[in-house]
Formats: structure tokens, C-alpha cells, sequence
């Protein structure tokens, strides 16, 4: 029979086990806090005190709720005080010794019904379930953080969970006003599954320095409309816990995309944890704070226009959106604009000749865009940048120009979004580089800088994680609707990786895909089996009225 659980326990108060106690109290149910030393229970205490606090500070919770929700929390170091509890769910650091001690301590001090949860991001529940004399009655109850905000509860349940357990845990995630989803034991659940590769990967451009951090972030944030760019997310989550998570990923998957990147591992030695420690990627205010503060790394503004070359008249060579927005925001910024949508006629680009940037806004196949730009360096003056929207290679256009130097990519990774990646070879002038930044600051955009690499940063970011989706899809454990909710409910993303697909194009997601795994050559970039055969069937998505769901056909 259906119970209703209203006595709730949590063992551990960091970020995480602060974030679910406030949760819990604000739903009515009455919380015993628990924390290892007097120290420990004070901090806790002092997460729900000030997010409480802010929460009153916005007009989102009335003063005298907020002393109901503190007074329904029992804030305590002993936890025998759990005795009474119908569940407890345990928040300790993620570490499978001390999560499997703490289920043992629980498993002998509450009642044999007491449903046991863990908030593990990736351990296995099934393992943690064994060691106590109760697996039935153990269960994944996954929050996000921050968790008074994320709306996502992936509840974890493993072969020998009982059903009635699920249920109940399922109920109660409702009653929190979450979302809960209910899938199999897996390293990583659904989102983190999903997300982690992307951040180690994130990682290592910043290691290798193929992009600054804040030009990694910001091409997240800006083209693809993430609300945080993946350090900063790695900053909020915390060094510590994102190293055992892919450790854990790791051991499971084998796949090296989910190594731990090296720098990971030297920031937890280094004490760099993120916001709970003060720095990470970042430095912040102070320990716990989300106010990033300027710090030795941080870019001197407006270095990377120093000696660019003077543009006041600018040529677009295009028809497509890309090239009419480009067009259209040079013009309000004050440039002379020349545009030829025709790419193919010679006398057309001879209007070009005295434009001292010209953009080659494709889009088209390689060979097409390679012979417009062997055309535009016939044509152009000695000194004029030539920049190319091309997905690259951006080094094969710019030796077909016979003026490699002046060559630089201007990636948009998706028309409305307002970032430009600013791709440079080899060959690429420095000036010319920063002729393009000063250009794209100037139209508004917001320019990053990468090299010459399959997918710049963006695509090479965002579609290793569409193709992870499609292969969890495929090997069913989970549907595309679980797996779109857990990475908007749970990350915030704008839309889950399916509606991403679909909107996109499959065949476009195979294309780039098929590009960064014949670049890289790593096993576990291969396009997912099931993407190849969708585009085959020709169900490539929105335009053809079915992709991975049915769309009406426009
Ligand atoms: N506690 C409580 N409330 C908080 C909060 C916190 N720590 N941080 C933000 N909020 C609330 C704010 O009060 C605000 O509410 P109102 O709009 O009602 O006033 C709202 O959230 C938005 O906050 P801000 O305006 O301050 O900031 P923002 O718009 O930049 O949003 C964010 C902040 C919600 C964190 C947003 O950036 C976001 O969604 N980021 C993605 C977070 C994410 O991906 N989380 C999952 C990480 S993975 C994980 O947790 C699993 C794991 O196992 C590791």
C-alpha cells in the first residue's frame, strides 16, 4: 500500500544535502538536518538560512513562512535522532566507502521500513543497496543543483528495489514539485551521463589551450543558449565531485572521453574546488560565493583588437541567413556594405575590390566555397581580410585564396545566435585575427577565439553530446521525452538533445559528427548507429516532417 512519507531525514549538509533539506521543509514535511561535527551543522544550517533569506529578499517566500520552514528543520549531530524516520535520504561527499559507512550507520539505526536514498551522482546504487541489510528499501533519489531550483528528481531504482519503494519515493518527488524520473542503475544516470563528457572535454580545451575559459564558457552561454558555460557549471557542481563522477563513468564505460581530464585531477590536489572553496576555474568573492572576482587570468580587455587593420567598407558574399544578418547589423553599425548573392559570378565580385573585409557567407560544399574564395583572393586588394563563415577546414579555403595571412574564420553557429567564433589557421596574421574580433564587437556580436579544429568549440561541444543522447536512446534506457526532460529539468538547458536534433537536422548532426570522429579518431566520437539509419530513412528531422519524433510536415 501507498505510504506517505512526511518525516524525511538527510545526512550530510553541504550544497547538495542543504539544498534538499530546504526542499523538503518548504514542502510541508517535517526534516531531521544530520552533520558529522558541531562545525558541519552550523554551515548547513547557515546554506538554508541564506538561500532562505534570499528567497524572502526576491518576494518568493513570505518572512513567516520562512521561520515555519526553519522550525519544521530539526538540525542535530546525532543520528540515532533518525530513529523516527520514513526515509532518510543520504548527501555525503561522493565517495563510495563513506556512502556505503553511512548506509551501514542507517541501516542500524532506523526502523527495518525506512526507505534508505541516496543522492550518489554516479555511483552504483545497486552496490551501496547490498552492503545494507535492506536492499529492497534502497533507492536513487538524484537532485540537481542548485536543487531549490532544478526541478529534476532522477530516481534510481535496481533489480531488487521493491516496487512499492519506487512509488512512494516517485510520490514524494511530486509532492516537492519536481519532476521524477524513474530509470535503471546506470554510472551516471541519464544527465550525467550525458553531461559529463562534455565537461571533461570543455576541460581539455582549456588545458590544451585551444580556448580560454571565458571564451569556452561564453560560446556555451551564447550559442547555445546554456545558462552557464561548462566551467562555470563545473565551478557550481565542485572539482571534487566532478573527478569521482567521471572516475566512476570511467571505470564503467571505459570510454577515455570520460578520463578525467589531468587539470581535474591537479585542482582537487590544489584545494581548487569550485565556488564552495572560493576558486576553481574561477576565483570568487570568497568560499561559497558565486561572484566571480578578476584574477590573474583574466584576459586584459580589449587586448585581442590591438593592432588591427582599419575596415570602413565591408563586402558579404551570400544569400542565406547567415550573410543577411552579417549584412544587415554591419550597416547599422556604420560600414559601407557591398552584397553579391551570387557567388558565382566573377564581374559580380569585382564590386568587392575595394572592400577592406570581405565575407565569404557561404553556406555550400567545400569545393563551392573553395572556388569563392580562389575567386574573392584574385579580386581583393593587397591588405583586405578575407573571413569565411565555412564549417571548415577553415586552412583549406585559405591556401585556395593565395593570401592564406588575411584568411580567418567567422563562424556563426546558428544565425540568431549573437556569438561569432573567430577561427584562425597556421596562417593567420595575427591583425588579421583581431581585425575580425573588432569587427564582430562592433556589429554586436560577441567574438571568440579557437584554431582551426573540427567543430571550432560549439559544434565540437554540443554534438558529441546529441550523438551520446542518441546512444542512450538506442541501447533503451531511457525514452527521448525522459532524456529531453532530465537535461532541461535538470541543467536548465533550453531544449532537450531530441528537440535539438529534430530542429537541427540529423543529417547535419551526422555530417559534423562524422567530421570530429575522422579528426580525431576517438571510438567514442563514432556517429550512434541509430543517427546513421535515421538519416538514411530520411527522417532527418523537422523539415521532413519525422525525425525523432513526428513533426507536421511543412
Ligand atoms: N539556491 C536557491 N535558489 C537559487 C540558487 C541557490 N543556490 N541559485 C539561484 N537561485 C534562484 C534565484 O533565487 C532565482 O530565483 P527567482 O528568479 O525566483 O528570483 C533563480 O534561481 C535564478 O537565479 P539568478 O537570477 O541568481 O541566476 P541565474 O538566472 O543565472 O540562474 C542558475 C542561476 C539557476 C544556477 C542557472 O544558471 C542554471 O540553471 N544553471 C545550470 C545549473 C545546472 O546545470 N545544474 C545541474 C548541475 S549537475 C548536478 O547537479 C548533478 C550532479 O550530480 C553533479
Amino acid at each position: 500500500m501507498a505510504r506517505e512519507l512526511t518525516e524525511i531525514g538527510v545526512v550530510g549538509l553541504g550544497t547538495m544535502g542543504a539544498g534538499i533539506v530546504e526542499v523538503l521543509s518548504r514542502a510541508g514535511l517535517s526534516v531531521t538536518a544530520v552533520e558529522i561535527t558541531d562545525e558541519a551543522l552550523q554551515r548547513g544550517r547557515g546554506h538554508v538560512e541564506t538561500s532562505t533569506g534570499r528567497a524572502v529578499a526576491r518576494g518568493r517566500l513570505d518572512p513567516a513562512e520562512r521561520d515555519a520552514v526553519l522550525d519544521r528543520i530539526r538540525f542535530t549531530t546525532r543520528m540515532a535522532d533518525l530513529a523516527t524516520a520514513a526515509l532518510v535520504v543520504e548527501a555525503v561527499p561522493e565517495r563510495r566507502e563513506l556512502k556505503a559507512a553511512v548506509l551501514t550507520a542507517l541501516d542500524e539505526t532506523c526502523p527495518p521500513d525506512t526507505i534508505l536514498a541516496t543522492n550518489t551522482s554516479s555511483l552504483s546504487v545497486t552496490e551501496l543497496a547490498v552492503g545494507t541489510g535492506r536492499p529492497g528499501r534502497v533507492i536513487g533519489m538524484h537532485f540537481f543543483n542548485p536543487a531549490p531550483v532544478m526541478k529534476l528528481v532522477e530516481v534510481v531504482r535496481t533489480v531488487v528495489t521493491e516496487p512499492s519503494v519506487v512509488a512512494d519515493v516517485a510520490a514524494l518527488a511530486d509532492r516537492l514539485g519536481k519532476v521524477g524520473v524513474t530509470i535503471g542503475d546506470k554510472a551516471g544516470f541519464i544527465a550525467n551521463a550525458l553531461l559529463f563528457g562534455y565537461l571533461n572535454h570543455a576541460v581539455s580545451m582549456v588545458e590544451t589551450r585551444y580556448a580560454g575559459r571565458e571564451d569556452v564558457d561564453a560560446a556555451m552561454r551564447l550559442g547555445c543558449g546554456l545558462p552557464m558555460g561548462p566551467l562555470a557549471l563545473l565551478d557550481l557542481i565542485g572539482i571534487d565531485t566532478a573527478h569521482e563522477v567521471l572516475e566512476t563513468m570511467y571505470r564503467e564505460s571505459r570510454d577515455r572521453l570520460h578520463a578525467p581530464s589531468p587539470l581535474i585531477r591537479q585542482m582537487v590536489t590544489a584545494g581548487m574546488l569550485g565556488r564552495k572553496s572560493g576558486r576553481g576555474f574561477y576565483t570568487y568573492a570568497g568560499p561559497h560565493s558565486g561572484e566571480v572576482v578578476p584574477d590573474d587570468r583574466t584576459p586584459a580587455g580589449g587586448a585581442a583588437v590591438s593592432g588591427s587593420r582599419p575596415v570602413r567598407r565591408v563586402g558579404v558574399v551570400g544569400a542565406g541567413p547567415t550573410a543577411a544578418g552579417l549584412a544587415g547589423s554591419a550597416g547599422e553599425a556604420g560600414y559601407e556594405v557591398t552584397v553579391v548573392t551570387d557567388g558565382g559570378g566573377a564581374a559580380a565580385l569585382e564590386e568587392l575590390a575595394a572592400c577592406d573585409l570581405v565575407v565569404a557567407a557561404g553556406p555550400g560544399p567545400l569545393d563551392t566555397e573553395q572556388a569563392l574564395v580562389t575567386a574573392l583572393g584574385g579580386v581583393l586588394a593587397p591588405g583586405a581580410v578575407l573571413a569565411t563563415t565555412s564549417r571548415g577546414p577553415v586552412i583549406e579555403l585559405a591556401t585556395a585564396s593565395g593570401r592564406a595571412a588575411d584568411v580567418v574564420g567567422l563562424h556563426v553557429p546558428h544565425p540568431a545566435a549573437p556569438l561569432v567564433e573567430v577561427v584562425s589557421t597556421v596562417a593567420t596574421a595575427p591583425e588579421v585575427a583581431a581585425t575580425a574580433h573588432a569587427f564582430c564587437a562592433a556589429l554586436g556580436r560577441h567574438p571568440v577565439s579557437c584554431t582551426d579544429r573540427a567543430g571550432f568549440i560549439v559544434d565540437a561541444l554540443l554534438f558529441p553530446y546529441l550523438n551520446d543522447a542518441v546512444r542512450m536512446l538506442q541501447a533503451r534506457y531511457a525514452t527521448a521525452d525522459d532524456i529531453d526532460a532530465a537535461m532541461t529539468l535538470g541543467c536548465g538547458y533550453p531544449r532537450g538533445p531530441f528537440q535539438v536534433l529534430d530542429d537541427v537536422g540529423l543529417d547535419v548532426a551526422l555530417a559534423v559528427q562524422r567530421d570530429l570522429y575522422a579528426e580525431s579518431r576517438e571510438p567514442g566520437l563514432a556517429p550512434a548507429p541509430l543517427l546513421e539509419h535515421l538519416v538514411t530513412a530520411g527522417h532527418v528531422g523537422r523539415t521532413a516532417g519525422r525525425g525523432f519524433r513526428d513533426h507536421p510536415a511543412r
